[in-house]
Formats: C-alpha cells, structure tokens, sequence
C-alpha cells in the first residue's frame, strides 16, 4: 500500500512536470492564432498610418473606413457627379483637361436626315457643297430610293424604309436607322444634321478633337432656354415628371462613340422608337431624355451649331466661318441666311451656301476664280 501510494505520487508529479512541460512547448503554438484574431485592427492602422500622424488629420479617414463598403460606394458617387459635371461645362468644352483625340474627317459618322421630295431642292445643294468634301463618311438617311443621284453623285444614299410623312413616328424611325448604322460603322463619332444645314468640316473635326470619343459626350444648341419637362414613362408609370435638356436636331448635334454605346438598350434595333413612343416626344428631344436623364450626362452647350428657327442674320459676317454648323430660312423665311458677301450674290445664292462654300474652298471648281480683272 506504502510503496504503492509513494509510486502514485511520484506518477502523479511526474505527469504534472510532464503536463507542464507540454504546456510551456504549446504556448508558442497557441500565440499565433490569438494574433489572427486581432489581424483587423492592425490593418486599420496601416491605412491610418499613410495620413499623417498628427490626431486630427487621422480622424476623419475613420469614419470612412468604418462604413466599410458605404465608404466604396461613397467615393464611386463622387466620380459620377464629377464626370458628369465637367461633361456638362457650359460652353467651356475646349478650355477641358484630359486626353484628346488624333481625329481624322474619316473618324466622324456624318447623318444627314433628308425625305424623297426634297433630294432635289435641297440635298443636291449640299451635295454639290459640304458633302462633296466628306462622300466616305456621309450617310444620307432618306425614305425612298433615288439611283439616278446615288449614281450621278456616288453618295451613301440610305433608303430606312420609314414613312415619308412629317410625323414624330417617321422622324423617329429615321434616327433609329441612322444609331444603328453608326454603330455598325465602328466611327467614333456620330453627328446629325438635317437636310438645310451646312457643315463647316474644319471646325467640326476641331471641336470635337477638343474631347475623347471615349469620354461621354453630347453637344449641341439647346433649343430652349430652360430644361425641357417631360412626363416620366419610362422609368416610372407616368406619376412623376423628368427635366432634361435636348440639342436641337434641327442644328445638327454630336454623340461620342463611348456615350452612343451606354445608349444602346434604348436606342438599338428599333428600341429608339418604343423610348420614343412611350415619352411621346419628337426624335431629338428623346435623344436628350435617354443621354440627360437615363444616363445622366449632360448636354454639352454649345452655341457654335445652327438651325433656321435662329434669327441668322444676326450671326456677325466675321465669325460665320467659325462656326460649326449653318442653316437658312427656306420658302416660308427666305431673308433668314448668314450674313456673308463674296463669290455669289443673294439671287445666285439665295441660301448662302455657296457662298461659304467659295471662301472655305476658294479653289473648287465651280468657285468664281478669286483675281478678278476690274473694268
Ligand atoms: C473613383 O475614383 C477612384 C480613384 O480615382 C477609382 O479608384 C475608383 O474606381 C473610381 N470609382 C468609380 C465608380 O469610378
Ligand atoms: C429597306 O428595304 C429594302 C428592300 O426590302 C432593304 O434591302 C433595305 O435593307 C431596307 N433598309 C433598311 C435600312 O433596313
């Protein structure tokens, strides 16, 4: 019994050095995963530890960091607003930092939007003008075929099968055929025309190369003073209303390539026209629903753009060649044209195209030569 009860104390005490022993080797191990436990803290302290030490410029990272990812979707929120405010600078567009395009003539998608009865009286004007120095990449948008001028001038004359009517169905079935030919023609930029507009070539190629046609941009003459009010239904069943502002199509207007592409679920494949009947709006100003209050891009104002519901005589003579895009009063305004003197007189040139066309380019062929021998 002695001997036995001495023998389990010794076991006893040598189990308690052995469990010991045992216990001082785990420490080590047992150390790192109430390190792990702690891992977050010290990363929040390496972020902190890139601001400045001094207490009060740490305090207000932490609140940020602390919202995890309501801190992420902060910072994204700001990008947004930002972009979309410099993209709507008001008329600043050159003054605007960032990459620019090494743009060509051949980069620009030109629209010209025309209807059969007016090929004659007003698209062989710009034929024989503007589109003469940009054939490749004019595309003439028309709703009948017309092969005698497709041969005789070798434009890209498109036949969109739409209505030849005046109606906000036929206008909007016109756009929608010339999104998706833009888009399929892999240019990088779109603009539109319409069929009595002139388009000063080197001044459109200038602005535009002012931007990126990767960047979102929409610019154009806004036709109202003030953002257009539409009811919402879209978006939303009709209870609520939206403000926007559209470009006038009717001066011409220019999407970047990276913009038209975000446009493309309601503008591609015929989805302009649904957007467009459900708005009940006209081309242009659903053009400006879907870029201003879908995609939240603003317009880009510009007043270098022209249209004949403009008071064009107003535009001073010197600065005509300045701008972008040009327009004229037609049958029911006929003194509404810009006011510029030269090759032709007003009853020569009733339009004044022609006339710009010469100062432009002084060696065209039809173009009064310049030296003129006085009597
Ligand atoms: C916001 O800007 C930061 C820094 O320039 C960038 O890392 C982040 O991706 C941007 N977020 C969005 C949503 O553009
Ligand atoms: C218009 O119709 C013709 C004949 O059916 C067709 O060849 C042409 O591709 C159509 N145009 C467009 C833009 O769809």
């Amino acid at each position: 019994m002695h001997v036995a009860s001495v023998g389990v104390t010794k076991l006893c005490f040598l189990f308690s050095l052995a469990f010991c022993g045992l216990l001082l080797l785990l420490i080590p191990t047992l150390h790192p995963p109430a390190r792990q436990v702690e891992l977050p803290q010290p990363r929040a302290y390496v972020r902190s530890a890139q601001t400045p030490p001094s207490p009060p410029a740490v305090a207000p990272v932490s609140p940020g960091h602390a919202g995890g990812g309501g801190g992420a979707e902060l910072h994204g929120g700001r990008n947004h607003t930002d972009a979309a405010r410099a993209e709507s600078g008001g008329g600043a567009a050159s003054a605007r930092p960032g990459p620019r395009d090494q743009l060509e003539e051949r980069d620009v998608f030109i629209a010209v939007k025309t209807t059969r009865k007016y090929h004659k009286s007003r698209l062989e004007l710009l034929i024989q003008t503007w589109v003469s120095r940009a054939k490749e990449q004019t595309f003439i948008f028309t709703d009948g075929d017309d092969k005698e001028l497709r041969l005789k001038t070798g434009v890209n004359l498109i036949n969109t099968n739409c209505s030849a009517a005046h109606t906000r169905q036929a206008l909007c079935c016109k756009m929608s055929v010339e999104y998706d030919k833009f888009i399929e023609s892999q240019k990088k930029w779109f603009c539109h025309v319409d069929d009595d507009n002139y388009i000063i070539l080197p001044r459109l190629l200038h602005l535009l190369s002012s931007f990126h046609h990767s960047q979102d941009v929409y610019l154009g003459r806004p036709s109202l003073d003030h953002p257009l009010e539409a009811v919402e239904r879209v978006k939303s069943d009709g209870s609520v209303s939206v403000r926007f502002w559209f470009a006038t199509g009717g001066a011409g207007f220019c999407i970047s390539r990276g913009l038209a592409l975000k446009m493309s679920p309601w503008a591609s494949l015929g989805n302009f026209i649904s957007t467009a009947e459900k708005l009940r709006l006209p081309d242009d100003c659903t053009v400006g629903y879907i870029i201003e209050a879908l995609l939240e891009v603003g317009l880009t104002h510009s007043h270098l753009f022209h249209s004949h519901l403009e008071n064009l005589q107003r535009l001073p003579g010197d600065g005509v060649l300045d701008q972008v895009t040009l327009s004229y009063g037609g049958l029911e305004n006929r003194r509404n044209v810009v006011n510029v003197g030269g090759a032709f007189t007003l009853a020569e040139d009733p339009t004044r195209f022609k006339t710009v066309h010469c100062l432009l380019y002084p060696h065209t062929a039809w173009c009064p030569s310049k030296p003129r021998p006085r009597p």
